[in-house]
């Protein structure tokens, strides 16, 4: 989603505005410019496509002043070219934005009828001739600020620079995210703390309607009632994270390769190695009488939940209702008081999954999240935070995220059987051991990478792919789908194996490989006959198993041998060669693996 920096500095900033734009690059976007304010005036440049296209422009131009703002758009309303690229501008003012503003067209129409022209086809472009227009009457431009955040419905965040002033910036936030970082006699603004991490760790996070009147020495922030309002600033920690590709190609690369490295840390972070024991923070629900509980969630984070209703209903026998979040926020699921809802989320500010987490605690549940963001809207609104130590995420295919958020998960299931009394201490040892194993078990499926490399070369041929599995394997599936499809354009599905008959099974012909995500447990034999179906079917076989060719009476295109382990790890070993077979099909096609077109690292809007 689109990014957002201000920066009120001491030197010309237009280029470390573009260098902050840099490190929004992951949110994903397809138009991106900055605006400085030198003598008075404001100067912009903008380009469509990548940031180098901006960068380019500026290299052809000097543009001075110490104040700007800069954006990287991902489109929602106009098509991605210049005119739609912010910031917008009026003569009196400029600005970006990142969110969308639902009442648009009728402001839009009260503007245009008392005669005012539009450049542009965005939303965006209303919040800046709405502010002009009160500027007209009040003069102040933090009260007409104030009068314009009243009329606008939906989410947004804003960073507006002023003809005439240079020593102030007014920002505002309303559902999608914005930091405020404090420097020496400087002061930024910017969608997250990656942006602003080369300037500063001493953030301040704006709360919901809240707005701020910024200048190089000061800050003051005013809650949606126009009241003057404290927020913590605090110090980040994405300060001490290195973002970048280190030796690999892709971002995507390196997080697959930190995978044993930061499910270690998480590890460490819910075990007492010493003692085989799970160290999971105490959750205030009553677990004799806790029988069902809620998970809201998207996309992988989605595919992490429905993993964990196994191990929870397996190991823990509690119930788990489960939704994607876009769906379970209107759904107006009654829920019984003191229950507890869990929410994941990689970035912890994606709107769906929150607004089913505040759908929950208007319901009185407690608010348990799982999320690799520490300062993000989704902790701090939550009343318990299980943190996933990932280290930042920046490639849009989510993939160290979704091992981590599963090895919390897993850890949460074995502490909650233990509160409800169904895991006695020998089973507990047994699995902490297994969870132990991950690191080194991960590590050798990564060391045989070179065997997804030349499968690769073959499912880019496809037009469309299929994956298996049965049980807990069968999220599996749906993730591997998910990864395919976002980073190759590949069409793919997830189904559980035992659906194939129902329908699926009209689709098989030679052309279409099928993946199982098939490991030797309890439902392997009942997966084999599923394959035996494909293959008389002439369909393409990709199996993934640790079961030894001796025991697969059928033909395969091909088989991954996978490393044999304890059940309960095994959707966390599985996630790596969907991960693999994902990322080199789309290195082979030649697409742009980090930032795959028309998708945003996180998703702030609806
Ligand atoms: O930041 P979140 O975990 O809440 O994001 C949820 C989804 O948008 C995200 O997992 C998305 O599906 C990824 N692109 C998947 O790779």
């Amino acid at each position: 989603m689109c990014g957002i920096i201000g920066i009120l500095g001491q030197k010309n900033v237009a280029s470390a505005l573009v260098d902050a734009l840099k490190r929004l690059e992951y949110r994903g976007y397809d138009s991106a410019g900055i605006a400085t304010l030198y003598n008075g005036e404001i100067n912009r440049l903008r380009a469509p496509g990548k940031l180098r296209n901006l960068e380019n422009k500026l290299a052809d131009c000097e543009l001075s002043g110490t104040l700007g703002i800069g954006h990287t758009r991902w489109a929602t309303h106009g098509i991605p070219n210049e005119a739609n690229a912010h910031p917008h501008m009026t003569d009196q003012l400029c600005l970006v934005h990142n969110g969308i503003i639902e009442n648009f067209h009728v402001l839009r129409e009260q503007l245009v009828s008392k005669g005012v022209t539009f450049e542009s086809d965005t939303d965006t472009e209303v919040i800046a001739h709405l502010i002009a227009q009160e500027l007209i009457i009040h003069k102040d431009p933090a009260e007409a600020v104030r009068h314009v955040l009243q009329k606008l419905d939906g989410a947004f965040a804003i960073a507006i620079l002023f003809v005439g002033y240079d020593d102030l910036m007014i920002a505002a936030r309303q559902g999608s995210p914005l930091a405020i970082g404090h420097g020496d006699e400087e002061m930024y603004v910017g969608s997250d703390a990656i942006a602003l991490s080369p300037f500063t760790d001493k953030i301040t996070y704006l709360e919901d309607g809240d707005w701020a009147v910024i200048s190089r020495q000061s800050l003051t922030i005013y809650d949606k009632n126009g009241q003057s309002v404290k927020r913590n600033t605090k110090k980040s920690d994405v300060i001490s994270y290195h973002v970048d590709k280190g030796n690999h190609r892709h971002f995507m690369s390196k997080e697959i390769h930190e995978q044993p490295e930061v499910v270690g840390h998480t590890l460490a972070h819910y075990i007492d190695f010493a003692n085989n024991e799970i160290r999971v923070p105490d959750i205030p629900v009553d677990w004799q009488r806790l029988d069902r509980m809620v998970i809201s969630a998207c996309g992988t984070a989605y595919y992490a939940g429905l993993v964990a209703k196994y191990w929870f209903e397996q190991i823990a026998k509690i119930s788990v209702d489960i939704d994607v979040a876009s769906e379970f926020r209107y759904r107006e699921a009654p829920l019984k008081p003191k229950g507890l809802s869990l929410f994941i989320s990689q970035s912890g500010e994606t709107a769906d999954t929150l607004a089913s987490l505040r759908y929950c605690k208007e319901n009185s549940q407690h608010i348990l999240s799982i999320v690799n963001v520490s300062e993000s809207s989704i902790a701090r609104e939550s009343d318990t935070v299980l943190p996933t130590l990932a280290g930042p995420e920046i490639g849009v295919a989510s993939t160290k995220a979704f091992t981590c958020q599963l090895t919390v998960l897993a850890c949460l299931a074995l502490s909650m059987a233990k509160l409800k009394g169904v895991l006695d201490r020998d089973q507990e040892i047994d699995m902490v051991k297994a969870l132990v194993e991950l690191p080194r078990l991960m590590s050798s499926i990564l060391n045989n990478e070179h065997e997804y490399e030349s499968l690769s070369q073959e499912l880019s041929k496809a037009r469309d792919v299929l994956y298996l599995g049965r049980g807990i394997n069968f999220p599996l599936a749906m993730e591997g789908a998910l990864k395919l499809k976002e980073i190759s354009y590949i069409h793919a599905e997830g189904y559980p194996a035992g659906e194939l008959k129902h329908g699926p099974i009209a689709l098989i012909d030679e052309n279409v490989p099928i993946i199982f995500v098939a490991p030797k447990d309890n439902l392997f034999d009942k997966t084999i006959s599923n394959m035996q179906e494909v293959a008389a079917r002439g369909g393409k076989i990709i199996l993934l198993t640790d079961a030894k060719p001796d025991d697969i009476n059928c033909e395969l295109m091909a088989r991954i041998g996978l490393p044999t382990a304890q059940s309960l790890i095994n959707p966390i070993l599985y996630a790596i060669p969907i991960q693999l077979l994902a990322y080199y099909t789309a290195v082979f096609m030649g697409t742009d693996v980090d930032q795959p077109r028309n998708l945003a690292k996180s998703v702030t809007v609806e």
